[in-house]
This record gives C-alpha cells, sequence and structure tokens, in this order.
C-alpha cells in the first residue's frame, strides 16, 4: 500500500478551478511553447532537459537525456547542443528522425515534440553559438570521442584538463567537435493530467513550416 502522501500526478485537484488551457486548443498552444521557451531559458524549468529518441543503429530506440538549449515557436524547433562524434550524430545520418518528451510536475503537463532533425557544424550559425559559450561549457568538447570504450575510468579530458581550466584559446579546439541540433517539430502532443479528467491534444505541422491543425485526443 501506498503512503497517503503519496498521489499520482492529478489525483487530488477535482475541486480546484481547471486553468485556461483545459478546454482550448489555442491556449494549450501558447502554453506549450510558453513551457519550452522556459525550459530553454531557466535552468530551474523541469522542461530544461528533455529525454530525447532517435533510432539506434540496431533498430530499437535510443533515449538520453540532453538541454534544451532552444525553442522558436514559429515553426516550432528545438535545439540542442552536442558533440558531433557522439552516437546520436551517427544514427541521425541513418534516420532524422527524432523524438523529445518533457514532463512539467508543477503544472502536471507532458510534451511529446517529434520531426527530423538538421544539424549545424563548422557553420556560421555554430559559430555564432559557439562565440557566446564560456570556457566551462566549451570544455564538454575538448576530450575523446563520447562513446569511445576505455580500458580504465575515464573523463575523456586530456590530463592537463583534469585538474585545470582551460584557457580561451586552449577551448578553441573544442570548436571542431561542437554541434547544434535542431529538432523540427511536426507533431507535438499535449497531455494535462487533472482529477475531473485528463485532457490531450495534438497539433501538427506542414512540412517546411506550413499550416497547422489541431485535434484533441482521447487521453
Ligand atoms: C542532465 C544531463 C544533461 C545532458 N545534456 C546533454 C546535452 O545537452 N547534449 C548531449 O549531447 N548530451 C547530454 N548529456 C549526455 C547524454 O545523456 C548522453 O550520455 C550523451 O549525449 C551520449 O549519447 P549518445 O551516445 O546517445 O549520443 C546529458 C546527460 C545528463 C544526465
Amino acid at each position: 500500500m501506498r503512503p497517503a502522501d503519496v498521489r499520482d500526478p492529478g489525483e487530488d485537484d477535482t475541486d480546484a478551478t481547471p486553468p485556461a488551457h483545459y478546454g482550448s486548443l489555442e491556449a494549450i498552444e501558447r502554453e506549450a511553447f510558453a513551457l519550452l521557451s522556459r525550459g530553454a531559458n531557466d535552468r530551474r524549468s523541469a522542461c530544461h532537459t528533455t529525454v530525447f529518441v532517435t533510432s539506434g543503429l540496431d533498430g530499437c530506440p535510443a533515449a538520453r537525456t540532453v538541454v534544451l538549449r532552444g525553442f522558436a515557436p514559429e515553426p516550432p524547433m528545438i535545439s540542442v547542443h552536442t558533440d558531433i562524434r557522439s552516437g546520436k550524430i551517427a544514427e541521425l545520418a541513418e534516420n532524422d528522425r527524432a523524438a523529445a518528451v518533457f514532463y512539467d510536475p508543477d503544472s502536471k503537463v507532458q510534451i511529446r515534440a517529434s520531426g527530423a532533425c538538421s544539424i549545424h557544424h563548422k557553420d556560421p550559425v555554430a559559430q555564432s553559438v559557439w562565440d557566446r559559450l564560456g570556457v566551462s561549457a566549451r570544455r564538454t568538447y575538448l576530450g575523446a570521442p563520447p562513446g569511445d570504450l576505455s580500458d580504465q575510468p575515464t573523463s575523456g579530458l586530456p590530463e592537463f584538463l583534469e585538474t585545470n581550466a582551460a584557457s580561451l584559446e586552449q577551448s578553441e579546439r573544442g570548436f571542431e567537435h561542437f554541434a547544434i541540433l535542431g529538432l523540427h517539430v511536426r507533431t507535438l502532443e499535449w497531455l494535462y493530467l487533472c482529477a475531473r479528467g485528463h485532457r490531450r491534444a495534438r497539433f501538427s505541422w506542414a512540412k517546411n513550416g506550413g499550416k497547422r491543425t489541431a485535434t484533441w485526443l482521447v487521453p
């Protein structure tokens, strides 16, 4: 039996006034975009990290946690920073489709986004973001390829960086490995948990930012 104070999300709010998005697809879209924008800009937001899913090279789904670095609403695009040598990049070269799932426990909202990915690497877009990264963020890109085998415990960093911060000049070497992954959202699903009845909706965008359609779904 569960302790009395352990409740599932949405279990205990029958009397609460439902939020504006309870009955409006337009309000849901606004709220979803607001959650994702906050996630990209506020490291305390639950949507600051997401589970990002690709198709593994063996055909199994491959999921990992990443930080949401950017969200643009029109047309919707989710941005993530990564290492060009990481497994997900090889997977996206085979199949550019990906999905990201977010859950915000404060608003009891799950967002599932899926679409096709594009990658910026050693181009002006990557360069302008890289130029604004601090030395500690750049450090991530100064080590050995992520996922490489090692016969001993390792951070992957060169020895001199194990105990020292990189200089700005040394950090520049990381640009070679830095990539920005853009998930161009074609489908966004919203699920709101509520004791009086959950709400689920789906938004779809035509290719290249074309018309969006929206519909309710049975939760
Ligand atoms: C909290 C957290 C945040 C992470 N953020 C990122 C990120 O923004 N980008 C990234 O490539 N990996 C990030 N990682 C590491 C990934 O989960 C994963 O281990 C790495 O990207 C290699 O995955 P891959 O081999 O499937 O490409 C993060 C891990 C954690 C636990």
